[in-house]
């Protein structure tokens, strides 16, 4: 069996890579030594059988990246750090406006397809490549299954929900990390026997990776200490697309590190923003004087989970940040009108505050004082649903 994963933007890479590991566990295994390539009728000897997943396989699993995501600090060091192999193909399609990304992605996957004629392609998340490549492939007669199917947040104004939502309509396999996914697509017509409750990919990924990122060098480099800082990250267009909106972001980021340290990985969209705005002039802020706010480069996968399992409080609108701060049990303040991902709220530590700056601040303000939200971790976020996927999928 020929199976293509795709990865194309950030939070792809650590989705992927459990699941890469989890097939070469699977082949290790069940012993797989020699390997018979499509079209051709030799068995070929498997040498060492925990080398490259292309080398490594009875299911021959390959990883496609689109490129979407192409910068040194939001691919490669993800790449590094989740000893992930390098692509087995890299489509370099790069940044544009939705279509123009997504129309290249589906021109150059379709390619692969054709030469590769794989049996299964995975996609993860809800990025445009996760539409892109499950389009692509489910029109030459090629089986889908989506990992992480299922999130809703109702705004269909999110390129983010278009994607998932059309993207859980033609799949074939869905693979639901929480609750909420299997009742939304009940609602939406999905046949029971195609959705498979296992838990949460990106969190196999957090706990196999925790021991590293307790031996990170990232809180001493930057001088936090444990517990007494702030993490940010904002990217969503929601809220950084209007320069106005960051200049009041950085403006509430500047007040509140007069509490706390706060650190701010930048993503480049994010950045393009800050960087169009005079902030010495407009805002009568000075960043580079304010040693309590950092504001720095998109940071990697270990150093991350460091900031992340070491903060006092986060304040995200990432979908992702909210899982992991949940499971690491740290406050979580998400900057948005609603979350795919409820059950972080209802059973975890993520507040979800709305976008409006006065309640931010208040909210952080009021976790900074010690009101803290208790939360429990969501059932199978047990470090083995990547597992469970690679079971089901060869069953
Ligand atoms: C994408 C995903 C979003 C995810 C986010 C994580 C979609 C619709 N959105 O948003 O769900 O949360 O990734 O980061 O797929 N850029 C660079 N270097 C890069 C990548 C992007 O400079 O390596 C800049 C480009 O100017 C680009 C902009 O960032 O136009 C936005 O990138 P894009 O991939 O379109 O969407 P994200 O905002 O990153």
């Amino acid at each position: 069996m020929k199976i293509i994963s795709v990865v194309g933007a950030r939070p792809n890479f650590m989705k992927v890579a459990p699941i890469h590991k989890a097939f070469i566990k699977f082949n290790i295994e069940h012993q797989v030594t020699s390997i018979q390539y499509p079209g051709s009728s030799t068995q070929h000897p498997v040498p060492s059988l925990v080398r490259r997943s292309n080398s490594a396989v009875g299911i021959q699993h390959l990883i496609c990246h689109t490129g979407q995501h192409y910068d040194e600090k939001m691919s490669k060091v993800f790449f590094e750090d989740l000893e992930l192999p390098k692509p087995d193909f890299y489509l370099g399609v790069g940044s544009g406006s939705h279509a123009e990304q997504t129309a290249k992605v589906m021109i150059e996957f379709e390619k692969i397809l054709l030469n590769e004629k794989p049996n299964l392609i995975i996609v993860v998340g809800d990025v445009n490549s996760t539409i892109a490549c499950s389009l692509t492939a489910v029109k030459l007669g090629i089986k889908v299954a989506h990992v992480e199917a299922g999130l809703r947040s109702g705004e269909r104004k999110m390129p983010e929900e278009i994607n998932r939502i059309l993207t859980d309509s033609i799949s074939d396999f869905l693979f639901v990390t929480e609750k909420s996914g299997l009742e939304n697509l009940k609602r939406e017509g999905v046949p029971d026997s195609n959705v498979f409750f296992v838990g949460n990919v990106m969190i196999d990924s957090l706990i196999h990776y925790l021991p590293k990122a307790d031996k990170s060098n990232i809180l001493y480099n930057f001088q936090l200490e444990t517990c007494n800082y702030c993490l940010v990250t904002l990217h969503r267009p929601s809220n950084v697309d209007s320069p106005e909106n960051v200049k009041k972001i950085l403006a509430l980021l500047n007040e509140l590190s007069q509490k706390r340290k706060i650190i701010f990985p930048v993503h480049p969209r994010t950045l393009s923003v800050i960087n169009d705005l005079n902030l010495t002039n407009n805002l009568n802020l000075n960043l580079n004087l304010n040693l309590n706010l950092i504001l720095t480069d998109p940071i990697g996968y270990i150093d991350f989970l460091a900031l992340t399992k070491n903060a006092e409080l986060v304040i995200t609108d990432s979908g992702g940040i909210q899982e992991e701060s949940t499971y690491l049990g740290v406050q979580c303040i998400t900057v948005r009108d609603n979350t795919e991902r409820p059950v972080t709220v209802v059973e975890g530590t993520n507040q979800l505050i709305g976008t409006d700056l006065e309640k931010v601040k208040e909210a952080a303000l009021k976790v900074l004082n010690g009101e803290n939200k208790t939360g429990s971790i969501p059932e199978l976020w047990d470090g083995h649903a990547a597992e469970r996927i690679v079971k089901l999928l060869i069953n």
